[in-house]
């Protein structure tokens, strides 16, 4: 046993207490004590049998009654089995965060708090999102070993974030299928950690909310009572696709169904969505919970279900194994007796549930005899994973906007004015979904590194509704030589219950960026710390905003890689993850779930894939201090589509026409059209730099016909020396998957004809032909 369970068990309040007295009472706070002789015979404690004899063994010996008790997400102890109580509900969005299962206190009173995963996903780097998974997991089996924490966290949020006024956006990977898609995945392995040709898990993660969640509260249309009216198109290759991925490459343990209905049908009790497609079709290793308490929101706010009974049922037929909430502790033994479902439907439920936790190691005894058994207090909020926080931030600055004053040089800017409501920002950088985390480095504290700095909020907060306190901030600003102004938004303007009706600065935090503009004599650089976008109409264009840097939410340490970033100790790579539009968006409907835009009604659709109206900021944008040029090494110029293969003429075109549609679901033919690109990139400047490249294709009549204008085919972080060129950077080329979108019905097809690639500003056209 490590050192952390020794001398700093005392300090433990509430949580070891409470094991302590079960222990008194003779039963350990962890199920099948080995050292109980009773308990290590029964064969569903016996280790050296396969999980699935275990779990049958286990379910087997429960009574109706018991087993309804399992189904929440307070599931009760089972005493005379000598199973504890279990808590199922953890978050763990960008750190071990404060939920109902975990407790800070004692020898672990934080935790590790990463950026939001809007800023960690523009970074663009797999091998980021992959490290903080594991960073979380470390933290989180180190509390559960010491009592303070389960093992069932219900994160990430892959939703996709269509539009900038959703107060959820913050917890998202942003608006392309592709960058949320390989977040899930990488995120979800890092969590769970699982090793080839094992069934362990070391946490297990969640993907959620499925699915086209996407609105909180917008105009009196909430969340529980939103229905998302969403076309099979829009399903299949935009909402669900981050969702097969989490299941079918991240191999995530947990699907969440969200609140809305789907087309009518509440998520959770959705046949098609749960059973056919996440169970049959992606083939889920794992259990699907509803979101909190969504059993009650639809039984209540819908006519979907006449009884609750019905509910109940509806659900579990649907393929619901566990509820967030207590609806079906009340109302399954009534939906039983009535014949509206059955106690095999409960067996298998359980037999999903108990799974995971036997992954998890929750039957085998004591956690600190098992694998992670010595992760204890002293690996939480260690050196290693506060600079891995740190570096995330890093990578996910965006530099949106740079005259050539940037970076500023501590030669030149001897007194910097450190102004605005996010000036010495703190709690708002770590967002929601967090815990309390190690430290904090406020950009205040952080540019006091690098010049003589004066500090003025210039608001009282982030609503900013007063402009008394502006006049502090222009004298500031005025007396300095430079100016860095901090605005933005906060849990108070965008969160879970509240989206935004507008994309203007809060209140009058753009009557202070205005002011200080004016009155400064140096420099004025922005720094905009939100999720979504912000619309500052003089911003882009007049010559006194020197720079403009998007930082997200940055985390526990935003404000160091703020500072750095400005005075150059770091190059910036981050790219936008979503489009950033103009103020006038906000008069589309939020509730219009439609990707692709339609001309009859003026609607431009949404998100960088189909939108087509003026933006900001698109998708991907983000400065660097060294100019880089990209260059296709190697890269096919046709490939062909055999001739055998399943094609259908492109539909609305005359019959003489060349053009084919490939189904992008046979196998052997996509197979066939693998092919590899190859591309270097030039760094011109003398700085290092970090880069972020992204390949496009441009499909054959991109925009119309429901073909997206552009994808993104892949994204890949390089270092670059100053100076020099990269290595080839390498891109699996699968046409199948990269370069297919849907047809009306669902179905995923491949159009033959030319699709352009661009990696920055080179193209490469490819022309995918069938052979004769
Ligand atoms: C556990 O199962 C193995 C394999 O069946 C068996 O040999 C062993 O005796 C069992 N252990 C206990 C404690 O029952
Ligand atoms: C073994 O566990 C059972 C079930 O929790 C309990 O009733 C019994 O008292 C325990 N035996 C000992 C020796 O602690
Ligand atoms: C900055 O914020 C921290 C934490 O809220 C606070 O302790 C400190 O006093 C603030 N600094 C100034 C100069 O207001
Ligand atoms: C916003 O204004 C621009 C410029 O006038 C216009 O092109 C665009 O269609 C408008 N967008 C919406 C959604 O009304
Ligand atoms: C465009 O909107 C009109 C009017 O609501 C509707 O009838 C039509 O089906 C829509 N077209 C597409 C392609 O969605
Ligand atoms: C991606 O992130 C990892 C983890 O922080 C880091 O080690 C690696 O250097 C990053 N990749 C690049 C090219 O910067």
């Amino acid at each position: 046993m490590g050192k952390a369970s020794t001398c700093k068990d005392a300090l433990l309040p509430l949580v070891l207490l409470l094991g302590v007295i079960d222990v008194l009472a003779g039963q350990a706070p962890y199920a099948c004590d080995q050292s109980n002789a009773t308990l290590a015979a029964f064969p569903f404690c016996n280790t050296s049998l396969a999980i699935t004899d275990r779990v049958e063994d286990y379910v087997a010996r429960l009574t109706l009654e018991e087993k309804i008790s399992q189904l929440i997400n307070t599931a009760t102890g089972i005493p005379r089995l000598g199973v504890p109580k279990y808590q199922w509900w953890q978050e763990a969005l960008h750190g071990v965060a404060s939920s109902p299962g975990v407790q800070f206190g004692g020898s672990v009173p934080a935790a590790t708090s990463f950026p939001m995963p809007i800023t960690t996903a523009a970074s663009f780097n797999t091998s980021l999102f992959y490290g903080i998974g594991q960073a979380v997991s470390t933290e989180a089996r180190a509390m559960h070993n010491l009592g303070q924490s389960g093992l069932t966290f219900w994160s990430p949020n892959i939703n996709i974030y269509r539009d900038p006024r959703w107060g959820r956006g913050q917890e998202t990977p942003g608006e392309d299928p592709l960058l949320s898609s390989n977040f899930a995945t990488y995120y979800v392995r890092g969590l769970q950690e699982s090793q080839a040709g094992s069934d362990k898990l070391k946490v297990s993660a969640c993907c959620k909310h499925m699915t086209a969640y996407d609105v909180d509260n917008w105009l009196g249309t909430d969340r529980y009572h939103f229905n998302a009216i969403v076309t099979e198109q829009d399903l299949e290759d935009t909402y669900n696709a981050p969702f097969k991925s989490c299941v079918e490459d991240g191999g995530v343990s947990s699907v969440m169904c969200s609140y809305n209905r789907l087309n009518g049908v509440p998520t959770c009790a959705d046949h098609e969505l749960l059973t056919t497609t996440v169970r049959e079709t992606w083939k889920l290793n794992g259990y699907i919970v509803s979101d909190c308490d969504s059993l009650q929101v639809f039984f209540d706010n819908t006519n979907y279900a006449a009884t609750a009974e019905d509910a109940a049922a509806d659900a579990l037929l649907a393929g619901l194994n566990l509820n967030c909430g207590t609806f079906l502790a009340k109302h399954t033994l009534s939906a039983i007796q009535q014949k509206k479902v059955t106690e095999a439907t409960i067996n298998q439920a359980l037999t999903y549930l108990v799974t995971v936790q036997m992954r998890l190691g929750l039957y085998d005894g004591d956690p600190k005899s098992q694998t992670y058994g010595s992760l204890g207090a002293s690996d939480v909020c260690t050196s290693e994973h506060q600079t891995l926080a740190l570096e995330a931030a890093r990578q996910g600055m965006v530099l949106l906007k740079n005259l050539g004053a940037l970076p500023l040089s501590t030669s030149k800017i001897k007194s910097l004015a450190v102004v605005g409501p996010h000036a010495n920002a703190t709690r708002a950088m770590i967002g929601n979904y967090a815990g309390i985390p190690c430290k904090y480095t406020s950009p205040l504290q952080a540019f006091q590194k690098y010049a003589q700095v004066s500090y003025a909020p210039g608001c009282a907060n982030v609503a900013c509704s007063s402009d008394s306190l502006i006049s502090g901030a222009v004298s500031a600003a005025a007396a300095a030589d430079a100016v860095v102004v901090a605005v933005g938004l906060d849990l108070t303007i965008e969160a879970e219950s509240l989206d935004r009706t507008s994309l203007l600065l809060p209140g009058k935090q753009q009557e202070l960026v205005s002011q200080v503009m004016q009155a400064a004599k140096g420099p004025v650089v922005i720094v905009i710390l939100s999720a979504g976008a912000i619309d500052i109409p003089f911003a882009l264009s007049d010559s006194r905003i020197a720079g403009i840097l998007w930082a997200g939410y940055p985390g526990q340490a935003g404000g160091a890689a703020i500072a750095e970033v400005i005075f150059g100790d770091h190059n910036p790579s981050g790219k936008l993850p979503a489009t950033w539009y103009p103020q006038n968006f906000t008069s589309i409907s939020m509730l219009d779930m439609n990707m692709r835009p339609n001309a009859s009604t003026g609607y431009p659709g949404r998100t960088y894939r189909f939108y087509t109206g003026p933006t900001i900021f698109k998708f991907g944008d983000g400065l660097s201090y060294t100019s880089l040029s990209a260059k296709f090494i190697k890269a096919p110029s046709f490939l062909s589509i055999p001739s055998t293969a399943p094609m259908q003429p492109c539909t609305g075109l005359k019959k003489s026409s060349s053009c084919f549609h490939l189904d992008a679901t046979d196998e052997k033919s996509c197979e066939s059209l693998k092919s590899q690109v190859a591309i270097s990139v030039r760094n011109k400047g003398a700085m290092a730099i970090s880069h972020t490249l992204m390949l496009f294709s441009t499909p054959p009549n991109a925009g119309s016909d429901g073909v997206p204008q552009r994808q993104l085919v892949g994204f890949n972080k390089i270092q670059i020396a100053g100076d020099s060129i990269s290595n080839p950077v390498i891109f699996d080329l699968d046409p199948c998957r990269h370069f297919v979108h849907a047809d009306p019905d669902g179905k995923k097809l491949l159009r033959s004809g030319t699709h352009v690639l661009t990696a920055g500003n080179e193209q490469h056209s490819l022309r995918l032909l069938v052979r004769p």
